[in-house]
């Protein structure tokens, strides 16, 4: 399990291993609340024998994080505004020394059209911040793709997921709890919000 501890202590580590790469910009703090609850929610989870599938991974903390408890996490990440996300990631977990993740530089719809969801047995899903990145076609591909899953843990920002950075008339530019719902709940039966009342809140969302 990657502990807030560790995270916290290693993240010092991590942030000069990471600024030896070029990187360009740098929007993922992993020591911020909004990734600290998300670490939460994933150590309070059971030990799954799936693989898991960190969407727009960034730096990969939170498929590190998931790597404790299930089989194997792989992450995707499109890198489109900084060529060095993927690197980062794979810096990440060999910092943790998690060898069960396995980080991609590619489009979500690219990923999956190339049948890397099935060929990696993804059966669980996180989407941190980036369903309001994806363009419809993308979403529509995941939507088809929502029948092999077991598990999906998406955080929301309600109102303002698209500020500055979603596509502009993408089905979750406002990315609300409700909307998040209706995407889920026809594959899903048990839908749970944890951190209701902060920017952004959690869904886990099981079959
Ligand atoms: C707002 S950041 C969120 C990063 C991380 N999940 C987090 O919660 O901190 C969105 C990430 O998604 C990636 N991204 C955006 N569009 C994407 C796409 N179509 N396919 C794959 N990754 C994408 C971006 O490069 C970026 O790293």
């Amino acid at each position: 399990m990657l502990t807030e501890k560790e995270l916290k202590n290693g993240y010092s580590a991590l942030k000069s291993k990471w600024k030896k790469i070029n990187v360009r910009g740098n929007y993922q703090r992993p020591d911020e609340e909004r990734l600290l609850n998300g670490i939460r929610c994933i150590n309070s989870l059971d030990e799954y024998n799936i693989n898991v599938l960190d969407m727009g991974c960034n730096c990969g903390i939170l498929a590190v994080a998931a790597s404790s408890k299930f089989r194997k996490a792989f992450g995707v990440d499109s890198d489109r505004m900084n060529k060095s996300v993927i690197r980062k990631a794979k810096i990440t977990a060999k910092f943790f020394g998690r060898t069960n993740c396995h980080f991609t530089r590619s489009k979500f719809d690219k990923y999956i059209k190339d049948g890397h969801m099935r060929r990696n047995k993804i059966k669980a899903i996180l989407c941190f911040q980036i369903l309001y990145h994806l363009d419809d076609y993308s979403i529509d591909l995941l939507q088809k793709y929502l029948p092999e899953l077991e598990l999906a843990i998406v955080s929301v920002r309600p109102g303002r997921a698209g500020v500055g950075a979603g596509k502009p008339g993408n089905r979750f530019e406002m990315y609300t709890i409700e909307q998040a719902e209706s995407f889920f709940c026809p594959h899903f039966s048990d839908i749970k919000v944890y951190y209701k009342d902060t920017e952004h809140p959690l869904l886990v969302i099981k079959k």
